[in-house]
């Protein structure tokens, strides 16, 4: 069975850049699943379409083609908040869940991360992680990313804008993000990067010698 490692927590906790280590250092495939939610929701802004053109949506998700997601178009951050406006429709996900799935299945095995990978996408994935911070360290974090390209933005903005974002990813009523019962909580807010990634190699690496004498 190929080995699976299941990311998941709110925007900006750092599962993005912990995704791509472990994926780096275990030769596994990367997938960054809220870029499938974010290519459905840039189509549909692409043709002028409502967020809330379900049949448009379902359209453009049986579109989404994985080897094709680029990151550079989708970042921008008005399409991440879009992507949560088209990721509460059931039948949107399924179709998304379903690509997902096969490209978890893919020999050796692969990192995912997002927001339901643990619960819905990969429930018997090797491994389960819910990396998360405060908002106001998110928020933090963002802001700092935004003056380091010479950007300005303004941090009781930008803290609003991930509470909301918040909300709607774990309020609604299919996939809510929360922690899968079987995840190891990884909280960022007063951890670097490199202190969260040895974390969880310590994690991967109990449970490949685990996998490895059964
Ligand atoms: O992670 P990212 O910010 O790119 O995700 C954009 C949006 O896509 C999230 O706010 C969430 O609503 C949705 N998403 C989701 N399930 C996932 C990944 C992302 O609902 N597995």
């Amino acid at each position: 069975m190929p080995f699976t490692i299941a990311i998941d927590g709110p925007a900006g906790a750092g599962k993005g850049t912990l995704a791509r280590r472990l994926a780096d250092h275990y030769r596994l495939n990367l997938l960054d699943t809220g870029l499938t939610y974010r290519a459905v929701a840039y189509a549909l802004i692409q043709h002028a379409l409502p967020l809330d053109n379900v049949s448009a949506a379902e359209t453009a998700a049986r579109q989404v083609d994985m080897a094709k997601l680029d990151r550079a178009v989708l970042s921008a951050h008005a399409i991440g908040e879009a992507a949560s406006k088209v990721a509460v429709y059931p039948t949107v996900r399924r179709i998304l869940v379903e690509k997902q799935r096969a490209f978890a299945r893919t020999p050796p095995g692969a990192v995912l991360d997002g927001r339901d990978i643990g619960t819905v996408v990969c429930p018997d994935a090797d491994i389960k992680l819910y990396v998360t911070a405060s908002a106001e360290v998110r928020a933090k974090r963002r802001l700092a990313e935004i003056e380091s390209i010479g950007g300005t933005a303004n941090f009781a903005e930008i803290l609003a804008d991930i509470v909301r974002r918040d909300e709607r990813d774990m309020g609604r009523a299919d996939s809510p993000l929360k922690p899968a019962a079987d995840a190891h909580l990884l909280d960022t807010s007063e951890m670097a990067i490199e202190a969260a990634f040895l974390a969880a190699m310590a994690i991967v690496d109990d449970a490949l010698a685990r996998r490895n004498k059964a």
